[in-house]
This record gives structure tokens, C-alpha cells and sequence, in this order.
């Protein structure tokens, strides 16, 4: 079939997104040397970038933004009372059956039948709740009794440290707290890539509101978490809004709208936006019985302090409402990767890959390249060229001494660096140089002045 030239050639498959990250170091299995540790993964130089970028957006749009959010950084480890009272320990599970022919274990709920994916026996064992938390000890003695978890979610800590941050900030209802960091769950089949894995990053935002106000809230939370992916780059046919029925909805909410999009494996989710209710404060709390909680929450004895608020109007006092939009941050590094990446064709002999990044996320803002390799005068220019738009902070900028032009673009077509900047003799005399943009492929000449104001627009 003859391709028209500059149009994307072939599908992309999870196998080309996954050979694209182990090529040119965004993504590499964790432990490789030894074999592989199943459902981690390592980011490599220019994954780390990519993710940085992704969480620096998130915490520009939902923290600077905005006048209602403060961030955390709390602990992974968890202490067991706290994911005791928020019903961890008793739900956080998924129904595991064992094939008794092959030995291989597997989530009841995404069976297609009840045969084994791995062997097709039907002798498999009833389902049985397999809980998800790591768990590890804490402390020289290991008696079993010292232990904490690995959290399954960065949201707990926030609702434990809602008191601090409301005493020690000016905020008051409507407001909330983010943050951004690990997470863990023993998942069963992880896969997918990056979809589905053991040791993942979320960016969660609590959004704490008067009972009564949190189904308006949480529409808002929906369209705006909804157009943020879209500004992402994300396009608007790949990406979903499914309201989650009330029998699938986790033990804490009341109605949870998922974002889902269109991953190489299938529709799934991205993120989700939950409405909490007063489960997670009202868990947390002390002297529940004075606050008319209605979420249905264990009794907590242990818990020292109360985490209520005071209708200043009223004078009642309430646990407030939680609207949590919850966002993977490795499902979205994935559903940006597969959305950035196209193979076209330049000429008739040849094609090329490219990363269609938006210019923020992109792990290289641009490369300066001189046309000689180690050529003194042409690398020093092209230092003092790098430096200079380094200095600017808008992200990391490289001296590519390869001396092969035509090879460097390709290389930063692939990675979805938006420009390359080549120092040539021209640059010697008159301080010009050439830049040549990543999707249209097209060359000009700027003096340093133009450089600057270029290369700032593009990030406009
Ligand atoms: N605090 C609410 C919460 O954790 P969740 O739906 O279990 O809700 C939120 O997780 C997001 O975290 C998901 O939308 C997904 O993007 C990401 N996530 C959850 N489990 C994951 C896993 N095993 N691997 C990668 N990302 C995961």
C-alpha cells in the first residue's frame, strides 16, 4: 500500500510502545539482571523526565492554580490502625482461585468463564479474598505484632493529617489537600505494561465540602479532571466518562465516576473521581457520635483526635464530604506515550518514528547540536547556547556531539524533543542558527533574540 507521505503508517501496538521505552530509556523492567521482579518497573533518563513533567502539571493545575489546595508529602509506611479504621484490612481484597491442574493463580472476576486462562481446566478452587497490602515489620524485634503496611493509596495519610493542615494553613470549606507519591498493591495479575503493576504512583487530591454541596462538587471535579487530560494532549474519542455502577462502587463511596481511556489493551481506567462521603473523616475520627455521621464507619476508640468542622453560620459542628479525583500516574504516562507515538512516512524510501509530545511534557525541550563533531568553536557556541536556554527553567535542554545531523533528528523525533537547534560556520559569524521543528520538519534561521522568544512560545 503506498502511504501518503507525513501520514502515521501503521496502528501502534503496546509491543511498539514498550520497545520504544527499552530503546531509548524511558521504561525498563525492574531487576532485569536477575530476571525480572513481575508488575515493577524502573524509569530509565528519559521516563523520569516524561513523569516529572506529567506530576509538575498535575501540581501546577491543582495546587498554584488554585487558592483551595494545599499539597503533602506523607509517609508510605502506614501504621495498621489507620488502615484498619479506614477498611482496609477487612475490604481491600480481590477474589483469587487457584487451577489445581497447573498450579497458576488468578482473579475470579476476570475470568471469561471458569476455565484456566493458562491450562483450560475447570478445576479451579472457590474464590477466596486475597488482601492486596504489603505488609512489613517495623523495628529490631520481628515478633509479628510490630508491623505497618506499604500504603495501597496516598489518600489515607491526608485524611490523618486533615487536622494538621487545616490548623496550620488559613483554610476553611471548601477546600483540599494533594499529593503526589507511591503506592502499593500485591496485585494478582499485574500486566499491561505499566497499566497494571505492584509499585505505582498516584496523584490524589481530598476534596473536603459541606454535606449537601458534594454532588455539585464532584461534577466539577469530573469535567475539570476530564479536560485536564484533554489539555494533556489526550485525544477526545479515546477518553471516557463511565459512571461506575452502585454494586461495583468501592466499600467508601457513594457514586464514582471513572475517566477511561483507550489503551492499547482496551478501554480502562485512568482515573477516579469518587465521592467519599464522611467515610474517611468519620472513620478517622474521635467521639464519632457527635457529628451524625452517615456513612456506615467502624467504631474507633483509638483515634485521639476529632476531625470535624464548625458551620460557622449554624454553629453545627460536621465531618465534612470528600471528593477524591485519584489519578494513576503511570497509566497516564502510558495513555500519553500511546497517544504521542506515530510511525510516518518522509519520503518514498523513507519513515520515521515520532513522539508527538506536548512540548511540557517532553523530556528534552530542545537539542543543540553542532554541525561538527568536537569541532572547538562550534561546541563552545553550542555550550553557551545550551546554557542559555537551560537557564530559562523550563525544562532540560542537551548538547547532542554526535556530528550526524540527520541522525540526531530522528533520535529526538523519537523521543519527542519539539525542537533541534544546529550551530554551524554561519553560527560563528553572526551568532545564527537553525532550528527545525520535530512535527513539521521545517527549518529556519534565528538570530539569539528570535531563539529565545521561539523557544519560550512554544511552551505558551
Ligand atoms: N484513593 C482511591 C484509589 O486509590 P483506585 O481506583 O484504586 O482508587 C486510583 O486507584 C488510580 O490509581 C486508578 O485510576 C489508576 O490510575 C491507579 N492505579 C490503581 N491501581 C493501579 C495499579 N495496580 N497499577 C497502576 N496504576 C494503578
Amino acid at each position: 500500500m503506498k502511504v501518503p507521505i507525513g501520514v502515521d503508517m501503521v496502528s501502534k501496538t503496546m509491543e511498539d510502545l514498550v520497545s520504544l521505552c527499552k530503546r531509548r530509556g524511558f521504561i525498563f523492567q525492574s531487576n532485569e539482571i536477575y530476571g525480572g521482579l513481575q508488575g515493577i518497573y524502573d524509569y530509565g533518563p528519559l521516563g523520569v523526565e516524561l513523569k516529572n513533567n506529567l506530576k509538575q502539571a498535575w501540581w501546577k493545575s491543582i495546587i498554584y492554580e488554585r487558592d483551595d489546595v494545599e499539597g503533602l508529602d506523607a509517609s508510605i509506611l502506614t501504621g495498621k490502625e489507620v488502615l484498619k479504621y479506614s477498611g482496609h484490612e477487612d475490604t481491600f481484597s480481590d477474589p483469587l482461585v487457584d487451577c489445581k491442574n497447573c498450579k497458576n493463580r488468578f482473579r475470579a472476576d476476570q475470568l471469561d468463564n471458569s476455565n484456566c486462562p493458562e491450562c483450560g481446566s475447570k478445576d479451579l478452587t472457590e474464590p477466596r479474598p486475597f488482601n492486596l497490602m504489603f505488609k512489613t515489620s517495623v523495628g529490631p524485634v520481628d515478633d509479628g505484632s510490630n508491623y505497618a503496611y506499604l500504603r495501597p493509596e496516598t489518600a489515607q495519610q491526608i485524611f490523618t493529617n486533615f487536622k494538621n493542615v487545616l490548623d496550620s494553613t488559613n483554610k476553611s470549606i471548601p477546600f483540599g489537600v494533594a499529593q503526589i507519591g507511591k503506592a502499593f498493591r500485591n496485585e494478582v495479575t499485574p500486566g499491561k505494561f505499566i497499566f497494571r503493576v505492584r509499585e505505582f504512583e498516584q496523584m490524589e487530591l481530598e476534596f473536603f465540602v459541606e454535606p449537601g454541596q458534594d454532588e455539585e462538587w464532584h461534577n466539577y471535579w469530573v469535567d475539570l479532571r476530564y479536560n485536564w487530560w484533554i489539555e494533556q494532549g489526550i485525544e477526545k474519542q479515546r477518553l471516557k466518562k463511565f459512571e461506575v455502577e452502585k454494586s461495583d462502587l468501592s466499600h467508601y463511596s457513594k457514586a464514582t465516576v471513572d475517566i477511561m481511556y483507550d489503551f492499547p489493551h482496551g478501554l480502562e481506567e485512568l482515573e477516579g473521581i469518587a465521592n467519599r462521603t464522611d467515610f474517611d473523616l468519620g472513620s478517622h475520627t474521635k467521639n464519632q457520635e457527635e457529628f451524625g455521621i452517615v456513612a456506615e464507619v467502624m467504631k474507633n476508640k483509638k483515634s485521639t483526635t476529632k476531625l470535624g468542622v464548625q458551620n460557622l453560620e449554624t454553629k453545627k459542628w460536621f465531618i465534612p464530604y470528600v471528593i477524591e479525583p485519584s489519578a494513576g500516574v503511570d497509566r497516564g504516562v502510558l495513555a500519553l506515550l500511546n497517544e504521542a507515538y506515530r510511525e510516518e512516512k518522509v519520503d518514498d524510501n523513507n519513515s520515521r518514528i515520532v513522539l508527538g509530545l506536548k512540548p511540557h511534557l517532553s523530556p528534552i525541550k530542545a537539542a543543540v547540536i553542532p554541525l561538527k563533531r568536537n569541532n572547538e568553536e562550534l561546541v563552545s557556541v553550542a555550550k553557551e547556547i545550551k546554557n542559555n536556554l537551560q537557564r530559562l527553567g523550563l525544562g532540560r535542554v542537551i548538547l547532542e556531539n554526535s556530528g550526524n545531523i540527520g541522525k540526531s533528528y530522528r533520535r529526538h523525533d523519537e523521543i519527542g524533543t519539539p525542537i533541534c537547534i544546529t550551530v554551524d560556520f554561519e553560527t560563528l559569524e553572526n551568532k545564527s542558527v537553525t532550528i527545525r521543528d520535530r512535527d513539521t520538519m521545517e527549518q529556519k534561521r534565528l538570530n539569539p533574540q528570535e531563539l529565545n522568544d521561539f523557544y519560550e512560545r512554544i511552551f505558551d
